[in-house]
């Protein structure tokens, strides 16, 4: 049998408020492309009525409720025991900061969502909070799992105490996360579709997670949709602003963020801006169930933008916290370039999209 034990050799969990100073201040450091934590204004939120959606709603939320993924999250024979010390140190190192960013995603969700529901006192919202942080909670506690394999033992508590948290208001609260829950979809499914193609490629036995586990996220994300959808408001008028501001966003964080990993997509025999692009496909598909328009990212000015501000980037992190004038300097005129070159992008035409009568969809990517 195959199935994995923990290696005792290889586990050390670590307390991160002592020893394992790196990977605590990777997990707490305040970048703008770090996941955040976020907090919001628990009585407006509570104050939202789904009572227009309600059809769509209680089907969502049984189906949430039965909870499919009950005994998704564990280890079985699936789970290949592997070599880590084989990995090639590079890869190694970015592979962790993909756990560690992702761990992080998932937790400050979970920290979200569990707030959510204990501030509010409006059912609907409680109930779907309840299913969204448990499932968060598992989702985070897997990655936490295989980070222990290396030897390092995230302190979820000391996470939330160190993090920043940023203040949204519920509408944005609902593009952001709506389009996190779709994004990270869309990602994990890619991935999993290129690795049955490819198995050989398949590195780490996390990856044979990743269908359920984007199941999860996107079911997430369909209720952030019947949330928006329950007051049009949300989706028409000055928001499509909001919306587009959002899409901007999150689109160009995630490309600058992965081309952070040559390594890691190396490995898995990816390229970076074709898996990119196919990302925001699906995203811009699936978002046509709410969203009044989408990014039009066949315009060939779209990924000339992207490349910008990466290279802009990638700039930065050569200044990054260096003293003197001369690195002020510099990084007053690159942080000058990438609003330029994010004002271009926001300000090129997007596509329109008419929001069909429901917004159901299912993950068949
Ligand atoms: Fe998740
Ligand atoms: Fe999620």
């Amino acid at each position: 049998m195959n199935v994995h034990t923990p290696k005792p050799t290889n586990a050390k969990p670590i307390d991160l408020a002592s020893q394992n100073e790196t990977t605590q201040m990777a997990a707490a450091s305040k970048t703008v492309l770090d996941p955040r934590f976020y907090t919001t204004d628990f009585d407006k939120l509570d104050k939202t009525d789904v009572s227009g959606v309600r059809e769509e709603w209680d089907t969502l939320i049984a189906s949430m409720v039965s909870d499919p993924n009950k005994g998704h999250f564990k280890r079985n024979e699936a789970w290949d025991d592997i070599d880590l010390d084989s990995l090639d140190p590079a890869l190694r190192a970015e592979f962790v900061d993909f756990l560690v960013a992702s761990l992080t995603s998932e937790f400050s969700g979970c920290v979200l969502y569990k707030e959510m529901k204990r501030r509010g006192s409006n059912e609907d919202l409680k109930t779907l909070f309840s299913c969204m942080s448990r499932d968060e909670a598992r989702h985070a506690g897997f990655i936490n799992d295989s980070l222990k394999d290396f030897g390092i033992g995230v302190n979820l508590g000391f996470l939330t105490k160190a993090k920043k948290y940023t203040f949204f208001r519920p509408k944005f609260i609902f593009y952001a996360t709506y389009l996190s829950e779709k994004i990270g979809y869309a990602r994990y499914i890619t991935i999993f579709r290129h690795l049955e193609k490819h198995p050989e490629k398949r590195f780490h036995p996390i990856f044979k997670w990743f269908k359920e586990w984007c199941n999860d996220e996107f079911s997430h994300g369909e209720a952030f949709s019947l949330l928006m959808r329950s007051d049009p408001k949300l989706l028409s008028g000055h928001n499509k602003l909001w919306i587009k501001f959002f899409l901007c966003a999150v689109y160009a964080t995630m490309y600058v963020r992965d081309h952070a990993r040559p390594e890691f997509h190396k490995a898995l025999g990816i390229g970076i801006e074709d898996y990119d692009m196919r990302v925001f496909e699906i995203t811009n598909e699936i978002s046509k169930q709410c969203f009044p328009l989408v990014l039009d990212i066949d315009n060939p000015k779209f990924l000339k933008i992207l490349r910008k501000l990466n290279a802009i980037s990638v700039d930065m992190d050569q200044v990054r916290g260096k003293p003197g004038m001369v690195a002020r300097l510099k990084r007053g005129k690159l942080l000058g370039a990438s609003v330029v070159q994010f004002a271009q992008l926001y300000f090129m035409p997007s596509k329109k999209n008419v929001i069909p009568e429901t917004s159901h969809m299912v993950p068949s990517w």
